[in-house]
């Protein structure tokens, strides 16, 4: 259940400020009887809520991957770099989707798009502790010593703490990364603190979803399983 005037403007019939006027006028019916009162709870799918005789859907929750190239930004806007955006095409930008977290300009992979702010908001919260995975060529080679200072939680050149981390070393100056948090740079910070310095880095995972077969550069609505996958993890 939700509010009648939470809903209208969900579903784009007006801003938050117009509700009241458009409720007021009674162009709003809810089971074809007119109803005053935006605090009134429905149910989408339920009631059947209409505008001015046109019955109204209510906006879906939209979910979207993209593999990031390198050399965007992770902007809505931004007055000299290309932004992500660029790379969405103009039906999910219609949707009003933003990017959930960031990536460097530098760092490819694995970017989620929502129009759903509760979701967009828990996903990045630093409270529910969403596991990424980054695939890192850098130089040198991770030691037992470097996984275990991982693991213990490092403390970066500045003095900012990290909460305990992965580090998989996965051949010769290749390693795999796994953090909860989002710090500024956080995984270029967490191995140049070790002395090896990213020279690439990719997100491949973020909670359960993979980047998979996606190719770089495109983009892709999750499926329903996903959405619900997703859901279901970020109640635990
Ligand atoms: N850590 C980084 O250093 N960069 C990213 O883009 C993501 C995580």
């Amino acid at each position: 259940m939700e509010r009648l005037d939470k809903f209208l403007c969900d579903a784009g019939a007006g801003t938050r400020s117009q509700m009241k006027q458009i409720l007021k006028s009674g162009r709003v019916t809810v089971d074809g009887i007119v109803e005053r009162d935006g605090s009134r709870k429905i149910d989408p799918a339920v009631h059947r809520i209409s505008l001015d005789d046109t019955e109204l859907r209510g906006r879906c929750m939209l979910v979207a991957m993209l593999n990031k190239p390198a050399g965007f930004v992770t902007a809505t806007q931004d007055r000299q770099e290309r932004t992500v955006m660029e790379l969405l095409p103009k039906e999910l930008l219609a949707q009003d989707v933003k990017p959930v977290g960031r990536l460097d300009k530098a760092t490819e992979g694995l970017l989620l798009f929502t129009n759903d702010g509760d979701l967009l908001h828990r996903l990045i919260s630093p409270r529910k502790e969403v596991p990424k995975v980054y695939y890192a060529r850098h130089e040198g080679t991770a030691t037992g010593e470097d996984v275990e200072a991982f693991a213990a939680g490092l403390t970066l050149g500045d003095g900012t703490k990290c909460l305990p981390a992965v580090l998989e070393p996965v051949g010769t100056g290749e390693s795999l990364v796994t953090v909860c948090e989002g710090k500024y740079h956080q995984v270029r910070r967490m191995m140049a603190a070790r002395n090896m310095p990213v020279t690439y880095l990719e997100r491949q995972k973020e909670g359960p979803l993979s980047l998979g077969e996606l190719p770089r550069g495109q983009v892709r609505l999750l499926t329903a399983e996903e959405v619900e996958m997703l859901q279901s993890y970020m109640a635990k």
